[in-house]
């Protein structure tokens, strides 16, 4: 460990002790202040240091997000500390305060429940530090500054679409079964996928081209928290699809499942797999977000359909950008100013264009950009 590195966390280790403990109590290793990630001994006294709250280690893209955007910063000479929460609200507001009293410029987070932060992000304010929302939301607050995302609607939409031209809905006769998941009820994004997703492939649904067999559809896009995934955990999109498949298919088989991202994917995959459904014969389409490495794998081999990726280095990119324009006080550069309230006020937001990326399609958009190597996707 460098010396600076080792200045970092000695400081955290202190704030950490201040904190009484409550990290330590953390099941996820990389929250104790010895995995507590940083950069400079400078830093920590005031001055350019970025905090960065990650939501979890457990899904890969956060990993990516965290890694890129701390590289990011420090190349452009700011001091960094990145803390990942393990999914637990309470771990991620006791985080959030620790670096509030390293005196951070700027704090990015990518919350995990969007509404719990308000009085946290009450104390940043007070001291001055500004805050930018990274990937999701933070609702119910004026203290944030900022937001940058991919188009989650977009996202949604993007799925719908799919599964529209997959199944050439406009032609073939059908019906077809449909299975609808959502993700996590807690994340503000969440609604968004589903809406894009549902705008386009609801009319399918009420004009019964499109079966829901397990009567899993909400009755509006409102609803669609009604079969969200809590926490976007796989082994619970697992259990619900095989509750669907035993409980409401005998004979007859689902044709495509509605996946908002990757880990539930994964989950539903494995449901299918064990029900029996076989690639090449009637293995399902599924959707699916984030080009998550083991679903790449899947979909090179036919057992997940598509994924939108959202390449995280752009977002890394864009919010080091924005953080480096908030410290220097020049004016921060938005693209969307009307999509997001989070119920206190709309929030200044820059929005990216996902993608969508299929098997054909993952040498180009997934290996080319470096994104992958193809040795990572054995290819
Ligand atoms: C969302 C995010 C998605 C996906 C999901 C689960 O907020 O936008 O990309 O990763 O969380 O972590």
């Amino acid at each position: 460990m460098s010396l600076r590195r080792t200045k970092v966390v000695a400081a955290l280790a202190g704030v950490a002790l201040l904190a009484a403990g409550l990290t330590a109590c953390s099941s996820e290793r990389e929250t104790t202040p010895e995995e507590t990630s940083g950069s400079g001994g400078a830093a920590v006294a005031g001055g350019e240091l970025i905090g960065i709250a990650m939501p979890t280690k457990s899904l890969e893209r956060w990993n990516k997000d965290g890694a890129h955007l701390e590289e990011l910063l420090e190349d452009a000479g700011y001091e960094t500390t990145l803390q990942y929460a393990d999914n637990k609200v309470d771990q991620q507001i006791t985080q959030i305060q620790n670096m509030i009293n390293l005196d951070p410029a700027v704090l990015v987070i990518a919350s995990i429940d969007g509404t719990a932060l308000g009085p946290v992000l009450q104390q940043a304010a007070d001291a001055g530090i500004k805050i930018v929302a990274y990937d999701r939301l933070i609702n119910e607050t004026e203290n944030v500054d900022y937001y940058a995302t991919f188009d989650n609607y977009k996202v949604g939409q993007l799925q719908g679409e799919f599964i529209v031209d997959a199944l050439d809905l406009d032609n073939a006769a059908g019906p077809f079964n449909l299975e609808p998941f959502a993700g996590s009820p807690d994340d503000n994004n969440a609604k968004f996928f589903f809406s894009g997703a549902w705008d386009v492939l609801s009319p399918y649904v009420e004009s019964g081209k499109l079966v829901v067999p397990s009567g899993k559809a909400p009755a509006s896009n409102d609803d669609w928290a009604s079969i969200g995934i809590q926490g976007w955990l796989s082994d619970t999109a697992q259990s619900e699809m095989q509750n669907r498949l035993n409980s409401f298919y005998g004979s007859d088989k689902v044709d495509v499942v509605l996946s908002p991202n990757d880990s539930l994917a994964l989950g539903i995959e494995q449901a299918l797999e064990s029900s029996g459904y076989a690639v090449g014969t009637d293995w399902p389409i599924v959707t699916g977000q984030d080009a998550d490495q083991a679903n790449v794998v899947n979909m090179l081999a036919g057992r997940q359909s598509m994924t939108v990726w959202k390449d995280t280095r752009t977002l890394g990119d864009q919010v080091a950008t924005m953080v480096d324009q908030i410290v220097k006080g020049e004016t921060v550069t938005v693209n969307d100013e009307e999509t997001y309230d989070n119920g206190v006020k709309v929030v200044p937001t820059y929005l990216l264009p996902p993608q969508v990326v299929t098997a054909d399609t993952v040498q180009s958009a997934l290996v080319d950009s470096g994104f992958y190597k193809a040795s990572d996707l054995g290819l």
